[in-house]
């Protein structure tokens, strides 16, 4: 399509947090835009019927603008809200979700949106990709936007604490001088995929994974991956270091195999929670792979509020499914007569056991396995009968048809459904509302300047 330049005004935001302009009979999709401005942009290439537009000048700002933090901003593809102030994106979130809903016929209590007290190095993990061009230019850092995965060489990503970004610098300056090759997905040749970080917020540890290809002929040397440690252990002495090889063969499931260069084999995060006038401090294990929320602090406010709008005794049995490092059910445990929690990922169903021990909790056991198959084990089913409350905090896809009717066989008078993808925690509500009424409903803010938004909803049986 021939370049064309044009003027217009931002209406919306698209899924992906772009503002979006209405034209002819289709859409503008404008990185680093919000809704009020005026703006002069020059269009290129079409994907369906949404046109993209990149900003030449703004004619007029929208009010809702602030000037971004950070240089990368409008380009990549982290964050797309930096430019929206932040008590407007609040508003955004908010009115997103009341929207989502609207044609929900129960009524509900709907609790204002928690905002993340710090708006900035509030992330305890990142994960950045290698990339190269034809030319052979190298690139460490994010995906720009819209780009079908271009990489932006990133030097200062202020959502992470400044180390991440020092080790993101140093790391890029090894890969422009090694022979190392990143690898590149359509031909499988190259060596180098992402490179991850994370931090315990409350802890200060601090973990660093280099994932590689699995082809052997793009291993990395011993002196490369001396060479690599060094790197960060120049900037980050203690940190513990993995090595992640990614095994993708054609069809067969993806495989992951993790070794330990230096450290520690574990990061430690601890949680302060307040709950029924009691504060306590949790001491979590995680495993490299292993989920945890990614927003600690806010984690925290959003586990208080879960512990307050549910209705919980101390006859109560609860589930914890999805549970990860079963921090849920850590933080139930105190309040109820017993937890059991089910999760698929056998790293982290380990590291739930320790976090189970460490925190010397006796009410509580942990299961590995997918939920859908587990609910309905005879096994499973004679050792645990009976749940009082059930927790749901399934991945961004929501649940599957197995682990939907599972749960309402269950038969437990409340749920407690926590979700960073409202669009499928709807689609899923809408199910589980046959039988449920939904009761309460409260957004967080795990994720400032970005579109994203954790979402918890408390239903009980009709
Ligand atoms: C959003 S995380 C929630 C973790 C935990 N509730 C927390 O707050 O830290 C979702 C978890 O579901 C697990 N998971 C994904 N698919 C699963 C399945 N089919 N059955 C059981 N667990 C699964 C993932 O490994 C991940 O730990």
């Amino acid at each position: 399509m021939k370049e064309k330049i044009i003027d217009i005004e931002i209406e919306s935001y698209s899924k992906k947090g772009h503002g979006v302009a209405p034209y002819n009979t289709s859409k503008i999709e404008v990185v680093g835009s919000a809704i009020g401005d005026l703006l002069e942009i020059s269009l290129r290439g079409r994907k369906k019927r949404v046109h993209n537009g990149h900003i030449l000048s703004i004619k007029k700002p929208s009010s809702l603008r602030v000037i971004p933090k950070c240089k990368h901003s409008g380009v990549c593809g982290g964050c797309s809200w930096q430019q929206i102030d932040y008590s407007q994106q609040l508003k955004i979130k908010e009115s997103q979700i009341r929207d989502l809903y609207k044609d929900l016929e129960d009524e509900f209590t709907f609790l204002p949106i928690h905002p993340s007290k710090s708006h900035f190095a509030y992330r305890n993990k990142m994960e950045f990709s290698f990339s190269q061009d034809l030319k052979g230019n190298k690139y460490l850092g994010l995906i720009i936007a819209k780009s079908r995965g271009k990489v932006e060489n990133i030097e200062n990503c202020h959502l992470v604490n400044p180390w991440m970004s020092e080790v993101l610098c140093s790391i890029r300056d090894w890969f422009e001088k090694e022979d190392i090759q990143a690898f590149h997905a359509p031909s499988a040749k190259g060596t180098l995929r992402t490179l991850t970080m994370r931090e315990g917020m409350r802890t200060g540890e601090k973990m660093v994974m280099l994932t590689i290809s699995s082809t052997p002929e793009y291993a990395l040397s011993k002196e490369q991956l001396l060479s690599f440690q060094k790197q960060v252990l120049n900037i980050s002495p203690n940190a513990t270091v993995f090595l992640r090889i990614h095994q993708a063969i054609k069809g067969e499931v993806t495989k992951f195999y993790e070794m330990l260069l230096s450290g520690k084999e574990t990061l430690q995060e601890h949680l302060e929670i307040t709950a029924y006038d009691q504060r306590r401090k949790y001491i979590f294990e995680i495993s490299p792979t292993s989920f945890f929320q990614p927003n600690t602090f806010v984690a925290e406010k959003l586990f208080e509020s879960a512990l307050e709008i549910c209705e919980l005794n101390k006859d109560m049995t609860v589930f914890d499914l999805y549970s990860g490092t079963s921090t849920l059910g850590v933080v139930f445990s105190p309040f109820v007569k017993n937890v059991v929690s089910i999760e698929l990922n056998p790293y982290a169903t380990f590291d739930a056991n320790v976090n189970i021990e460490n925190n010397h909790i006796s009410n509580m056991e942990v299961i590995q396995g997918d939920v859908g198959k587990t609910l309905q084990d005879p096994s499973f089913q004679k050792k645990y009968p009976h749940a009082d409350l059930v927790i749901i905090d399934p991945p961004r896809t929501g649940l599957d048809q197995s682990a939907i009717q599972n749960i309402l066989d269950l038969d437990a008078k409340q749920l407690l459904y926590i979700s960073c993808n409202p669009n499928t925690q709807k689609k899923d509500l809408e199910t589980l509302c046959h039988i449920y009424k939904l009761s309460v409903m409260k957004p967080f803010d795990q994720f400032p300047h970005t579109p994203h938004v954790e979402n918890i909803a408390y239903l009980v049986k009709k």
